[in-house]
């Protein structure tokens, strides 16, 4: 259980997430607020109830607009670069339960941004965007209504809006200067910049008149790593005097651990359970690779305990899998007091694990017909 890793250096920002990740440390350095009390139908969901979503700036004027039955935005973008795994759901559970509170919900595919810093084709972004992550968005519960999922390459067939989208990043770019990308970013390339300004205008544009007649509230959840954009994009936007911005809210996720308690890396199976894993791999995977708290001996471990914080299969059923806060505890406690056993609790995760994926597979099969009402780009 030592934890070696402790010692390699934290690195978190856009282009990279690397070492041992400390969220009290972040929560300073990036000046993010912790969240602390939500309304109920917020806690409802296990993500903002079990801390997952664990930071935010500006999420009072998310909870107004909720609270008032105001329209609001909710805007969010994906990398698509290799598998949709688990660690994807948390970003996918967020933009459906938007959805469900009314929001109107603009979601992009960072094509550009993949071809800029990931040296990835466009056309290999369009085949994975799809095949990976739009489809398993509408297995998990997206609907088209009030939903425009765009490619940052490819906007709207409608001129008026693309040009408002393309000109909003255009524009931007001369109310930032470059030592504020050094400060906010570090290292800085052309491409890096094109994606950063390209980005606050994915999430500034749903304020524009072409999209909405008038400006609303809109909240951008991402995980913590996105953070330097929304700090640029929420400093810029404020010194455009017209049209006038509403100030960005935003959430920030933690990182789930990959099996081996490191990060899910999309160039290794074995760190992550994949939406398309069978019975059979998410068996082998979280037998094999899964971390555990448990003690080296059956001796030890009934004596000692084990310990949940690390232990891979408990952190999965805690972020998905348990929706029982009843059961949840008494896992937990049974773990810590050796009553529980690591074999027992892999098993347990297993099954849970393998009944969600047997609906989520059903689901997939039914979200292919459903595509194309998504990517109509006159939106
Ligand atoms: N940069 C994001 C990522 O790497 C993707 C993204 C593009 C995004 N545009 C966005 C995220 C707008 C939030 C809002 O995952």
């Amino acid at each position: 259980m030592e934890d070696n890793k402790e010692r390699e250096i934290m690195k978190v920002n856009p282009w990279e997430v690397s070492g041992n990740i400390n969220y009290e440390k972040l929560i300073k350095e990036f000046g993010v607020t912790p969240i602390k009390d939500l309304p109920d139908i917020f806690n409802k969901n296990i993500l903002f109830r079990r801390k997952t979503i664990f930071a935010h700036r500006d999420i009072q004027r998310i909870l107004e607009a909720v609270n008032n039955k105001k329209p609001f935005a909710m805007m969010t973008g994906l990398m698509p670069t290799g598998k949709f795994h688990i660690g994807h759901m948390i970003l996918a559970q967020q933009m459906i339960f938007y959805q469900n509170l009314g929001a109107k919900i603009y979601i992009a595919v960072a094509d550009i941004e993949a071809y800029n810093t990931r040296n990835q084709s466009l056309e290999e972004s369009k085949k994975i965007a799809i095949e990976e992550y739009i489809l398993n968005y509408i297995a998990l519960g997206l609907k088209p209504k009030n939903c425009e999922i765009y490619f940052q390459s490819a906007r709207s067939q409608n001129g008026e809006k693309s040009n408002a989208y393309y000109k909003l990043q255009n524009l931007l770019a001369k109310h930032a200067s470059f030592n504020e990308f050094k400060a906010v970013y570090g290292e800085i390339t052309p491409g890096k910049m094109v994606s950063s300004l390209l980005q606050a205008s994915d999430m500034l544009h749903p304020q524009l008149p072409e999209f909405n007649k008038h400006p609303i509230p809109t909240i951008v959840p991402v995980g913590i790593d996105q953070d330097p954009h929304l700090r640029l994009a929420r400093d810029i936007s404020q010194r455009i005097k017209s049209p006038k911005f509403i100030q960005l809210s935003s959430t920030y996720h933690s990182f789930v651990p990959g099996l081996g308690g490191g990060k899910m890396s999309s160039s290794d199976p074995n760190s992550f359970i994949a939406l398309t894993d069978s019975p059979k791999e998410v068996e082998r995977k979280i037998n094999k690779y899964a971390f555990s708290g448990g003690r080296a001996t059956l001796e030890e471990h009934r004596k000692h305990g084990g310990n949940p914080d690390v232990d891979v299969s408990f952190q999965y059923l805690k972020a998905f899998f348990e929706e029982s806060d009843n059961i949840l505890f008494q896992i937990e406690k049974d773990y810590r007091s050796g009553k529980l056993l690591t074999g027992d609790l892999k098993k347990y995760t297993i099954k849970k694990i393998n009944d969600f994926l047997k609906e989520h597979h059903k689901h997939r099969g039914l979200a292919k017909k459903q595509i194309s009402k998504f990517l109509k780009i006159e939106i």
